[in-house]
């Protein structure tokens, strides 16, 4: 069995955490792309949806779900999206697909997350997939400078801008011995919107899709 076909699986089971005409956060990535796809085929489930990226907004609105603004909606009961890398303590690294802050938010905003993720994503330790950092366009070489200073090599996302008009910094090499000690510091960097850590904020349930069925991690 394929990568995608893990990812379909986790994001299928994803369907039985949505409650009936509820408004949900809903993250961006193929794995992501999935779980709207499942969704779609449930017609009238939910209520609407909050997107955490213009590309997520606009696969929900082809489908014919509604899109709403987080300003319009309070708090969310939950918000399902992928990751780069999880470990089982939950915490994750994210931001591949550029949405790290807007997903940060949406995250944040909701009272459930669930992640979901193939098996070859499991890690036990963050960082071997390059950590996204989303800059003010102004401070990109301040930020990556400091970004040496913690142990990384920052490279420019060439030809990219953020749904936010910022720029991505993704850093190699990075020792994440203390993930939400780490996230914090990044964070305090004059210029960093966020950073694609998920620490602070770790993943509530992990469905990991493997060839056997969907592993659960609570
Ligand atoms: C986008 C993300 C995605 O969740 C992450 O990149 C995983 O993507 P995919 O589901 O395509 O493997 O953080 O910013």
């Amino acid at each position: 069995m394929n990568q995608d076909a893990k990812k379909q699986r986790a994001a299928e089971a994803a369907i039985g955490f949505v409650e009936h005409d509820s408004v949900i956060g809903v993250g961006t990535g193929s794995t992501a792309n999935y779980f709207i796809d499942a969704l779609a085929k449930q017609k009238g489930r939910i209520d609407g949806a909050v997107a955490s990226s213009e590309a997520t907004a606009s696969r929900l609105k082809t489908h014919g779900i509604r899109v709403y603004e987080l300003n319009e909606t309070g708090d969310l009961a939950l918000y399902v999206d992928g990751a780069d890398e999880a470990t089982k303590h939950r915490t994750l690294l994210k931001g591949g697909g550029g949405a790290l802050t807007r997903e940060k938010i949406v995250a944040s905003a909701s009272r459930r997350f669930v992640c979901i993720i193939d098996d070859s994503k499991l890690v036990d330790r963050l960082g071997r997939f390059p950590l996204p950092v989303e800059v003010i366009p102004m401070a990109r070489s301040f930020v990556a400078r400091q970004l040496v200073k913690l142990g990384g090599q920052p490279e420019l996302r060439r030809g990219f801008t953020t749904d936010n008009g910022n720029l991505i910094l993704d850093v190699h090499n990075m020792e994440i011995a203390d993930p939400k000690r780490l996230e914090e510091k990044i964070n305090q960097i004059a210029g960093v919107v966020t950073n694609g850590l998920f620490a602070l904020r770790p993943a509530d349930i992990l469905l990991i899709g493997t060839e056997d069925g969907v592993e659960r991690v609570t």
